[in-house]
């Protein structure tokens, strides 16, 4: 190779080559990082003076290194702690990989029951459309229908049902029913059915307060989740979608910068205000009844007067269940889970992307929003009574990147339709994310570490309240680019509860203790620190791409050997196959500036290294499948001192979807690592991990 090149070039490929290697030389014996001191950033980034920092001797850059000229490339935040780059959201590369999806119709015949609810009696009923029954099967002359009630028992993991019964054209649903799977056949013929439909009840409490004094001054708050999307990829996938949220009284967070690696950790920090280290002091997860022992932002909404309620859409995977026992109390006033786990059960599914995706005559997605629906029809249009509520939606982008291009105009439709129940008249509505895609295509490109780490955030505040507060939008719109993260959310929506009720007081033991209220200006230069914000997930610092070297493979090979150590110590040896090192396909290393925002050297001589590598299973040859699993890494070091070198297991994002391949296990940290030997194992698996289950999410361990 490179005798072709000189052969091709000849003089000057080989001057330079002698220069540069003349450079490397020098440079290692005389580096000082005081000269560097007043030079520009973007000077220096593309200036042979960086390149002569210790730990890149031996090769030293590529020449493409990260570009933070501000005058040609744009920032979601451009300050001396923070400055997150934006990528070029609709490069072709990742446009090309976008064909939209198959759309998929649940059903195409019409409603045969449909729910109504009268607004005098606060009361649903059923009513059968006759001409739909004689449309479906003309043969039939007449048919029954009956429910059975759908409830919850004793905890998360339970939920029952009662019945059948019978029921007459126009019929009251009892008060306390929350759920109900419908069913119609032939008269005295319970086989021959006709059809068979599933209805959330959001029932009006029986309570008399009169809620109408807290009308004007008591926004409700309305989360909307849509899992794993970015900030980017949102704008690509959703234009529709986004277009509503550009109106105005949106307000759009740019800085907002994940905290933890996947759904629990963010929704925690949302909801509770704390780390998962502060929330496993209080209990372990591994118990029944420990979600119960947090204090979640429902429960002061609650205190103040609030109805709250929480609904997602692929119950095995609910935030608090999957892997995990999730609450034995009934944590909000209208909880969907119940309900979601039995009609995932009695009805029949369709599976796409991975989980159900229809159930029964509809999508897992629509019971969740037409449960919101409800809500907001109930309480914001019929009566005003103020809720708090979370309605999240996985079943569309958990698994796939391209799932959202098939949600976006059903997601904005919802959105219309509840513009004109008038919840944007009343009430704080939040449209945000989790965390970005964090494995596949789009975690393998160039700005792949932007897509994992910024979540959308999309504010909404009601006239009134842009009235009543204009602080708080002038503050929102000063935020937009400043580094912001969920604990400054969870603390904008505790803001909401002091302008209700001034003096209230919070526990102080929060998880980021120089975090502000979203809802107050952030201090202009915050560090990823001051925002509560690791390392591993922040995006404020650049890092600068350095030519992969033996040093760089010789981190990358000690991951793989103590993530080997660590599967044996937890006893997956069996089970999983022992991963081997293959390639190492990209180095960054970590800039760092003085307060003149120059270039100098790593404090204490500690880099930070990113490293993105792939691995093999060590599987036997007959094995057809290449077994292949890619990482990415941040590692601090000193070159000095490579025995203390210490690898934060959650700092290891694992890059491909790894649901295929790791059945047997159920540890998430194991799922991580695990390439499943056979099916044999699965069952032992399936034993081990019932001792050991989910130490996982909350351990933010290092092992040695
Ligand atoms: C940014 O500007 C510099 C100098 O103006 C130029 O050399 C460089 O190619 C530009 N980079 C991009 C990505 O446009
Ligand atoms: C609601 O119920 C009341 C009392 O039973 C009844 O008079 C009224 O007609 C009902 N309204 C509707 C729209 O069915
Ligand atoms: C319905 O009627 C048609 C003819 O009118 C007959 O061919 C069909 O078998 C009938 N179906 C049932 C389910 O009875
Ligand atoms: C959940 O409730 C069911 C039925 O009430 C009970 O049998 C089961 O032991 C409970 N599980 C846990 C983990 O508490
Ligand atoms: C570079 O290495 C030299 C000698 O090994 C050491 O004195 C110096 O402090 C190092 N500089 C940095 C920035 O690590
Ligand atoms: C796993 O446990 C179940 C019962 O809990 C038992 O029937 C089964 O044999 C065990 N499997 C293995 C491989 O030990």
């Amino acid at each position: 190779m490179l005798g072709r090149l000189i052969n091709k070039y000849r003089k000057h490929t080989l001057i330079a080559f002698l220069l540069i290697l003349i450079f490397i030389l020098v440079n290692q014996q005389s580096y000082d990082p005081k000269i560097d001191a007043t030079t520009p950033i973007e000077l220096l980034l593309a200036s042979p003076a960086l390149k002569a920092s210790n730990a890149t001797t031996t090769s030293g850059f590529k020449t493409q290194e990260a570009q933070i000229n501000p005058s040609n490339r744009s920032f979601y935040v451009f300050s001396k702690n923070c400055k997150i780059p934006q990528p070029n959201i609709y490069a072709e590369e990742i446009m090309s990989m976008l064909r939209p999806e198959l759309d998929i119709q649940c059903t195409k015949e019409p409603d045969l029951v449909s729910l109504r609810f009268n607004v005098t009696t606060r009361l649903y009923s059923l009513h059968i459309n006759m001409e739909v029954g004689a449309q479906l099967k003309p043969n039939i002359s007449q048919f029954a229908c009956f429910y059975h009630e759908v409830f919850r028992a004793g905890n998360d993991s339970y939920s029952g049902t009662r019945g059948p019964r019978y029921f007459l054209q126009d019929e009251s649903v009892p008060r306390h029913i929350q759920g109900l799977i419908v069913q119609c056949h032939e008269l005295h013929k319970p086989l021959n059915v006709i059809q068979r439909d599933a209805f959330a009840l959001v029932q009006f409490p029986a309570s008399h307060e009169k809620p109408d004094r807290l009308r004007d001054t008591y926004p409700s708050i309305i989360i909307l989740g849509i899992d794993s999307m970015s900030r980017m990829h949102f704008k690509r996938t959703m234009p529709e979608t986004v277009k509503f949220v550009s109106q105005p009284g949106w307000y759009e967070m740019e800085g907002y910068n994940k905290v933890g690696d996947n759904t629990l950790p963010n929704l925690l920090a949302l909801l509770t205000g704390r780390t998962p280290h502060q929330s496993l002091d209080i209990c372990n997860v591994k118990k029944p009844g420990c979600f119960n022992q947090l204090v979640y932002l429902w429960n002061h909404f609650k205190n103040a007067g609030y109805l709250t309620a929480y609904a997602e859409d692929i119950s095995s995977i609910d935030t608090f269940n999957y892997l995990k026992r999730g609450f034995d109390r009934q944590p909000v006033d209208f909880y969907l889970r119940p309900f979601m786990m039995t009609v995932e059960l009695a009805m029949t599914t369709l599976k796409h992307f991975g989980y159900p995706f229809c159930i029964g005559r509809r999508l897992s997605f629509y019971y969740v929003y037409e449960f919101c629906e409800q809500m907001v029809k109930r309480f914001i249009s019929e009566t005003y009574r103020p809720i708090f509520g979370l309605f999240w939606t996985n079943s569309y982008t958990h698994e796939s990147y391209t799932g959202a291009t098939i949600l976006d105009d059903k997601f904005a439709g919802f959105l219309r339709r509840f513009k004109k129940l008038g919840l944007f008249d009343h009430s704080i509505v939040i449209l945000l994310s989790d965390h970005g895609y964090r494995y596949g295509p789009l975690v393998e490109l160039k700005d792949g570490y932007l897509e994992e780490r910024l979540p959308m955030l999309h504010i909404y505040l009601p006239p009134w309240y842009r009235a009543k507060y204009p602080k708080v939008s002038r503050a929102l719109r000063e935020n937009r680019n400043r580094l912001s993260s969920v604990y400054d959310l969870h603390l904008a929506l505790k803001h909401v509860l002091i302008q209700l009720r001034p003096g209230i007081e919070f526990d102080r033991d929060v998880g980021c203790p120089k975090c502000r209220p979203l809802f107050k200006k952030l201090p202009r230069d915050r560090s990823c620190e001051d925002a509560g914000i690791k390392e591993h997930w922040c995006t404020c610092q650049p890092y600068a791409k350095v030519q992969p070297e033996f040093f760089m493979e010789y981190l990358a090979k000690m991951v793989v050997y103590r993530i080997n150590k660590l599967m044996r110590m937890k006893q997956y040896e069996n089970i999983c196959y022992r991963l081997q090192y293959s390639r190492l396909d990209m180095a960054e290393r970590k800039l760092h500036f003085d307060d003149g925002g120059n270039v100098i050297g790593a404090p204490q001589g500690v880099e930070s290294y990113r490293l993105k590598f792939d691995t093999t299973a060590k599987a036997p040859q007959t094995s057809l499948k290449k077994l292949v699993a890619k990482f990415r890494v941040t590692i601090k070091c000193n070159r000095d001192h490579l025995n203390g070198v210490k690898i934060h297991l959650p700092f290891i994002s694992r890059l491909d979807s790894y649901q295929s391949e790791t059945s047997c296990v159920h540890e998430r940290i194991a799922k991580k690592f695990c390439f499943c030997m056979d099916a044999g194992a699965a069952n032992l698996a399936k034993n081990t991990s019932q001792e050991l289950e989910d130490t996982s999410l909350f351990h933010e361990d290092e092992y040695d």
